[in-house]
């Protein structure tokens, strides 16, 4: 799908012009704009044919990231199954180390995550984490206490990450939105009204000149649903 090849052209050289990641993000949402139907419950939103799409757009990125209530909630492996191509690097945002030691991020075969979280973590816990192979990165905190998603591009972009796909969930593609830290969307639409937990909450915005847009957008209807992409300005 030509998705790949419009997100692959934008990535190119991004990170040695800005020392960051280029930041994907990408998830499924009902046209109502939800991600689940109750908060805290996974939901299975795609279709087979966007499944295999979320999968390819995982291949082409070096990491991947989610909220530690994504992990709670539906415990994701993150990986790539549906098509060939290597697993990206799973990133978890858990300022509280919260990520349950049974985890399917913790205990597959999978790559183990790296979890973000903020300074003076419970030296025991990171212990226990890093004994089941997990790398836990300290970062600054934000005024709210959670991880600064700002110094977290910036220590992936030091650490050679050329691309960083986030999925959700709600909470983070809020914060992504608000600190304007996505550079392109392909958002899966599914036909459906759900009346559930909506993707994206108080953006605090209402100068249509500060929204953020996505510019030239494109889309292309994928089995039952409707594929979305663009750079976001
Ligand atoms: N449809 C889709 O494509 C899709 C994709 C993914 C998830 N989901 C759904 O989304 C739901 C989970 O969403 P959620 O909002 O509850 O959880 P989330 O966005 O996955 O995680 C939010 C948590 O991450 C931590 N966090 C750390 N730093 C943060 C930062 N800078 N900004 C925001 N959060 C930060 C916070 O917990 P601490 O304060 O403890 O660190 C926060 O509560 C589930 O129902 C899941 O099924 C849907």
């Amino acid at each position: 799908m030509e998705v790949i090849g419009s997100l692959l052209s934008y990535a190119d050289g991004h990170r040695e012009r800005t020392g960051r990641p280029f930041v994907t993000l990408s998830y499924a949402q009902s046209l109502d704009g939800c991600i689940s139907a109750r908060a805290g419950e996974p939901l299975a939103l795609s279709g087979p044919e966007s499944m295999r799409l979320t999968h390819s757009l995982r291949a082409h990125h070096d990491a991947i990231l989610v909220g530690i209530g994504t992990v709670l909630s539906d415990d994701p492996h993150l990986n790539v199954r549906l098509v060939e191509g290597k697993n990206p690097q799973p990133v978890v945002l858990d300022s509280r180390l919260r990520i349950p030691l049974n985890a399917a991020l913790l205990t597959t075969d999978s790559r183990r995550p790296w979890i973000c979280t903020r300074e003076n973590p419970d030296s025991e816990r990171v212990r226990e984490l890093e004994k089941l192979g997990a790398r836990v990165m300290v970062l600054p905190s934000t005024s709210r206490g959670q991880v600064c998603l700002s110094s977290l591009l910036n220590r992936l972009g030091e650490m050679g990450i050329n691309s960083l796909m986030a999925e959700g969930g709600a909470r983070i593609i809020t914060s992504l939105l608000l600190d304007r830290l996505a550079d392109f969307v392909v958002l899966t639409i599914v036909p459906a009204f759900i009346g559930g937990m909506r993707a994206v909450s108080e953006l605090g915005q209402s100068d249509p000149q500060r929204f953020v847009r996505v510019t030239n957008p494109r889309y292309e209807r994928l089995g039952g649903d409707l594929i979305l992409w663009g750079r976001l300005g």
